[in-house]
């Protein structure tokens, strides 16, 4: 690469982006490594091929997980986190929390350091990978979880503890009476998390050209904390989108929504399950609390044929990290038969995000025709005969060679 590199930016609310962007990586544990080095040649090889020498990614790479434990820096160092933080924008495999008392989830350290509030799961199907739905083919919906809040934020107290107790009589005062030795878990959803969750979603459906925003909730039964989701996001609508997006309650009896802008309606979360199986076609961004998010992603992934080919992307205010969505796969690490499609799309993604769009679309547009080709990696392979078994090293070679034939 010729040229300096330099740190993305953040300027009125946008990310500026040189054209050398400094992108820290971690490579991960278990299969990490593997899935990683796919995907960054699959990545190198598409901002070549889009745009020859004018652009670049100078990568460095961060320590995290078991291999800086390893290396006596604990599972998540301080330096990691500052260069992420420095630099905006970063990619991760997976990474695994060592166990034993007081690890947190460096994936969950790392969304509450760097105020990284919004889950983004891009799902779609990939012809030639083998679903157990009828239709897989009319699946394409972008799950929106909120990341910092909801029974995730981590108040929770053990049956028959001091803490227990206290709340317990606080309840009593109130008129409440919990069934004894009772764990307690606190389920705090607040107006601003609602908000920026449901604008980060809404500016993505705009960007993306996509049609239909659905709140996901369980405001029937949760009123304050789930139903105020729901109302939260309809006044952040109302109030910020007027002219880009209305509201499903606010149409005239009977009328058909506008062709253009964005239509945003509801669905309480257990009949969007329902949706998810018999009318996937018309669900197309999905915006919802933590736990019903949680759920929602790896449902969505399941439809059409697993997480392998799931990417994932952590959204904060002029922050993003992207990442693959599966473990690390310990039972068939060092083996280089890890499907690296998940970490190939992150990138895909993360492409998309600094707006390398072209880069972004290329890697898609190489992966839909190899797997459409039946070269896929033995995960997808279990029981069929039509295809072509490839390694993960030979998995991104025929990626790149896909975009080679495509020029
Ligand atoms: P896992 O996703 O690592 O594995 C579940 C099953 O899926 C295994 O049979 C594995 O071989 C297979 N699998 C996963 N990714 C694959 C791929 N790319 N290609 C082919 N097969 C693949 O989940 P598990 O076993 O629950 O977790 C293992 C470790 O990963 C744990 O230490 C966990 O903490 C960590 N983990 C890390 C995540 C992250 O960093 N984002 C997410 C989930 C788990």
């Amino acid at each position: 690469m010729t040229g300096d590199t330099e740190s993305m930016t953040w300027k009125d609310g946008r990310l500026v982006v040189p054209d050398r962007p400094v992108v820290p990586f971690i490579a991960g544990d278990g299969i990490g490594p593997e899935v990683w080095r796919a995907a960054r040649e699959v990545i190198d090889a598409a901002v070549e091929a889009s745009y020859g020498r004018e652009r670049a990614i100078g990568w460095i790479e961060l320590a995290a997980g078991e291999a800086a434990a390893a290396r006596g820096l604990g599972p998540l160092p301080d330096e990691t986190l500052e260069a992420i933080r420095l630099h905006r924008v970063a990619i991760k495999g997976p990474t695994m929390t060592p166990v034993g008392r007081g690890h947190r989830s460096i994936n969950v350290t790392l969304r509450r350091e760097l105020d990284l509030y919004a889950n983004v799961r891009p799902v779609r199907y990939f012809e030639g990978v083998v679903s157990p739905v009828k239709n897989p083919e009319v699946f394409d919906v972008v799950v929106f979880r909120e990341n910092t809040e909801d029974v995730y934020a981590g108040i929770e107290f053990a049956a028959g503890s001091e803490e227990a107790r206290r709340i317990e009589s606080l309840l009593s005062e109130m008129g409440f009476t919990l069934p004894e030795s009772s764990g307690i878990g606190i389920k705090p959803i607040s107006r601003g998390a609602t908000r920026r969750i449901v604008r980060a979603a809404l500016e993505y459906a705009i960007s993306h050209g996509r049609r239909r925003l659905t709140l996901v909730h369980k405001g029937n039964i949760m009123k304050y904390t789930e139903g105020a989701f729901l109302e939260w996001g309809y006044e952040l609508v109302r109030e910020e989108f007027a002219g880009r997006a209305v509201v499903v309650p606010d149409l005239p009896e009977g009328a058909e929504p506008p062709e253009d802008g964005i239509v945003v309606g509801d669905r309480i979360a257990d009949a969007m399950f329902q949706d998810l199986l018999l009318r996937p076609q018309q669900l197309d961004v999905l915006v919802a609390p933590n736990l019903n998010g949680d759920y929602l992603s790896d449902a969505c992934a399941a439809q059409v044929g697993g997480l392998g080919l799931a990417p994932g992307a952590n959204l904060g205010e002029g922050r993003a990290l992207f990442e693959s969505t599966h473990g690390t796969a310990p039972d068939i690490a060092g083996r280089n038969i890890a499907n690296p499609g998940s970490m190939i799309l992150s990138g895909s993604m993360m492409l998309d995000h600094i707006g390398w769009s072209e880069a972004s679309r290329r890697i898609v547009g190489a992966l839909e025709a190899v797997l459409r080709s039946g070269r896929v990696t033995p995960d997808l392979a279990a029981g069929r005969r039509d295809v072509h078994v490839l390694g993960t090293d030979a998995f991104a070679a025929a990626v790149v060679g896909a975009f080679a034939r495509r020029q």
